[in-house]
């Protein structure tokens, strides 16, 4: 490990195993010849040696743990945050997460979606992680950060290496840094709780769908290498009515029907070719072969009930992605003001971020 511990000779005797027999073996020799001078030249005898060494060869078993601390919030945990916390597990032994209280969230960031007690299951339940301090402040103080060290005997503060700036625009971390008890990790680029929380928001927009009274008109097909053919034929079919709805068929139903050659586009490019004619007003992607009578699915479940191989589990919990959408969307207009802010910052980190090149 290229890190330094607390006690470095410890570190030493557990890397270096081979230099025990060398120790050892001037032991004997001086041992010997200490004796043969009647122990008049002031080493020890090895009679002496012996609590020594094996103090020596114990410390070497209870090699020191390198204790870790990586706080957050862990607000909607994403794979951003299992790979921090990974990240922060390879740089020790032992790795001790700082859950953020919801009053601290409250005051640096805005509302967290999830309670203290659903950011503690969460965590809780990651592979990498050993230990979990609730209701750790936001900003590392002088008084928290000698907590950490004396109390649960952490050896290192870590945190990705996007800014974490406390209201008043200090850095969270400074003490840490300025004691030379802090390292970074690398952050994950592309997901963060802002940007789950704006796909949420983003889903509440209105989605153009047919009127009451409309007439919807419902067409099918592979619409490969969408050509001059296809665009004719929904203009037609939106002319039957007010809406035109067009099922594109799964990868596996074109197969079926053309041969193993085709498609030559995949579901999505289909899709994508569809949407864009200016007759479709709305595709379903992969739609079936067969037009059923309600178009529902069917039990997915069925074959293993049969089977008698089914069994259903009661949750304990009555938390779905669709209670926790609903949060937010409820309280929309404070998490738009709390993402507005945040999604500047995480732009500007971003776009100053250097490349390091392979030159
Ligand atoms: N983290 C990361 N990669 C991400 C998001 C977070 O490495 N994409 C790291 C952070 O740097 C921090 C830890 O995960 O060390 C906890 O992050 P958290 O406080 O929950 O922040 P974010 O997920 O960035 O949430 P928000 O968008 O609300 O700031």
């Amino acid at each position: 490990m290229e890190f330094e511990s607390n006690d470095s000779n410890w570190d030493g005797v557990y890397y270096y195993p081979q230099l025990f027999g060398g120790v050892m073996l001037t032991a004997a020799v001086l041992g010997l010849s200490t004796s043969y001078f009647g122990g008049t030249v002031g080493l020890p005898t090895l009679p002496y040696m012996l609590p020594y060494l094996k103090n020596l060869q114990k410390k070497k078993r209870e090699k020191r743990k390198i204790r870790v601390y990586m706080d957050g919030c862990f607000d909607l945990m994403h794979y951003g945050h299992a790979n921090a916390l990974r990240q922060a597990k390879a740089l020790g032994d032992e790795l001790v997460v700082g859950l953020v209280s919801d009053e601290e969230i409250v005051a640096n960031k805005g509302p967290p979606v999830l309670s203290m007690e659903e950011r503690l299951a969460l965590v809780s339940g990651l592979k990498w992680v050993d230990e979990v301090i609730a209701d750790a402040p936001y900003a590392i103080t002088e008084e928290f950060m000698s907590r950490l060290f004396n109390e649960h005997k952490i050896d290192y503060i870590i945190h990705g290496d996007d800014p974490c700036l406390l209201p008043d625009g200090s850095d969270a971390y400074a003490l840490a840094k300025k004691v030379g008890r802090y390292k970074q990790i690398k952050r994950t680029e592309g997901v963060s709780s802002t940007d789950i929380v704006g796909r949420i928001l983003a889903s509440m927009e209105d989605k153009k769908g047919p009127g009451p009274n409309a007439r919807v008109v419902y067409i099918d097909g592979a619409f490969d290498l969408f050509h001059a053919g296809h665009v004719e034929i929904l203009k037609r079919a939106r002319q039957l009515g007010d809406f035109l709805l067009v099922g594109i068929h799964t990868d596996e139903i074109v197969s079926e029907q053309r041969g193993p050659h085709f498609p030559l586009m995949h579901l999505h490019e289909r899709s994508l070719s569809v949407l864009a004619c200016r007759y479709v007003d709305e595709v379903i992607i992969g739609a079936p072969w067969e037009i059923t009578k309600d178009m529902s699915q069917p039990d997915p479940y069925s074959v293993p009930k049969n089977m008698g191989m089914f069994r259903m589990i009661e949750s304990p919990k009555d938390i779905t992605t669709t209670s926790v959408a609903q949060r937010i969307k409820a309280n929309h207009e404070i998490y738009e003001k709390r993402n507005a802010k945040k999604e500047a910052s995480e732009k500007k980190f971003y776009e100053e971020r250097k490349y390091i090149s392979g030159d």
